[in-house]
């Protein structure tokens, strides 16, 4: 007797794995991903029309958006009571497939970080206070470390706080890089993506908040300084495939979550790793243990910061497979 193939997801279950994968951080919070459920395989597919030709102009961080959403996938069908396999697909549109198995149940570690996805947002501002217990600040990193994915505190700050300031600089007077920036902090109320006004803060560190024509720029001792009273870690990668920003980004989001889950708060920085040669003088000049594709900063908040918008549910479908939802 052969045993029964695994059943396909409800309408209901599919609108859990939408809203999961929808609360997934994406930079300039534009979502580029789109779901295609067939039966029990559920395709993950990137959004090419989402272009930041200034800020992203690889789409690097695109692809490392839709490797965020692809761990809320697989913690959100573990969640579920059901086992799931992901494997990267190399096509223009689909990014990963995700297999879903047999009945299992969700590992206490995978419940805990799909009930921190709903809290997760970013935190751009400065920290209460950045002491975090070395035990903490080392569960974040087994979070995010994964075959070619490695994930590092940066040495030299002094070193880092000079390329920080310079990049700003050199983004804040780039008029192209400004006008794309603009139009992505500027509708948000009304189309459901970008950025809102008040989630931008540049109090703590300038990258911290997006940098602007007018984000102010401290000398390199002061950045310095603000650096060492935060907590940072790099998310590293062997080489800079794909294959390799879609890991990075599922780290960098198992990382958040995590840290979420130990009411940490953080925000991402990627806008000055975009820059020509921004990278190798990261790697050289404050030691990293491979091809840096986001910084992670993350501390102890205030005051919460308030969720931002989200695409309507509906949207998030290739297919038929939304079941009306909205
Ligand atoms: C790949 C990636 C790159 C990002 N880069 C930056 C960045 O350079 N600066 C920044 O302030 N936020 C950055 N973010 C955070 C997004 O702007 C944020 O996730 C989005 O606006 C949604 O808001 P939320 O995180 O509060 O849900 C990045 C996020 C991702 C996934």
């Amino acid at each position: 007797m052969t045993a029964a193939a695994p059943a396909a997801l409800t309408h209901e279950q599919i609108g859990v794995l939408a809203r999961a994968v929808s609360r997934a951080p994406s930079v300039h919070n534009s979502q580029p991903w789109q779901l295609r459920v067939r039966g029990t395989e559920v395709d993950l597919l990137q959004r090419r029309a989402v272009e930041l030709r200034r800020h992203d102009p690889f789409g690097r961080d695109r692809l490392m958006s839709c490797g965020a959403a692809l761990t809320n996938l697989e913690l959100a069908i573990r969640t579920l009571g059901r086992d799931c396999h992901a494997e990267f697909q190399d096509g223009d549109d689909v990014v990963a497939t995700v297999t879903i198995g047999r009945p299992k149940a969700a590992s206490t570690q995978d419940y805990t970080l799909f009930q921190a996805i709903a809290r997760r947002r970013s935190h751009r501002r400065a920290f209460y206070h950045g002491r975090v217990p070395p035990g903490v600040r080392a569960a974040l990193v087994v979070a995010g470390e994964t075959t070619g994915v490695h994930v590092a505190a940066p040495a030299h700050l002094d070193k880092l706080a000079e390329l920080l300031g310079f990049a700003t600089r050199v983004l804040r007077d780039d008029r192209g890089y400004q006008r794309e920036l603009a139009m992505w902090t500027a509708h948000t109320t009304v189309t459901g993506d970008g950025v809102p006004e008040e989630a931008l803060s540049s109090e703590a560190l300038p990258v911290a908040g997006l940098v602007r024509t007018d984000t102010p720029v401290p000398d390199d001792v002061v950045l310095a300084d603000r650096l060492a009273a935060e907590n940072l870690l790099v998310v590293c990668t062997d080489g800079d495939t794909r294959a390799e920003h879609l890991a990075a980004g599922a780290a960098l989001q198992r990382i958040w979550l995590t840290a979420t889950a130990k009411a940490l708060a953080g925000s991402v920085i990627t806008q000055p790793l975009h820059l020509t040669g921004f990278r190798a003088r990261l790697v050289s000049e404050v030691v990293l243990p491979g091809v840096p594709q986001a910084i992670f900063r993350f501390g102890y908040p205030a005051v919460p910061a308030a969720p931002s918008p989200r695409l309507p549910l509906g949207e998030l479908f290739r297919n038929e497979s939304s079941g009306g939802l909205r």
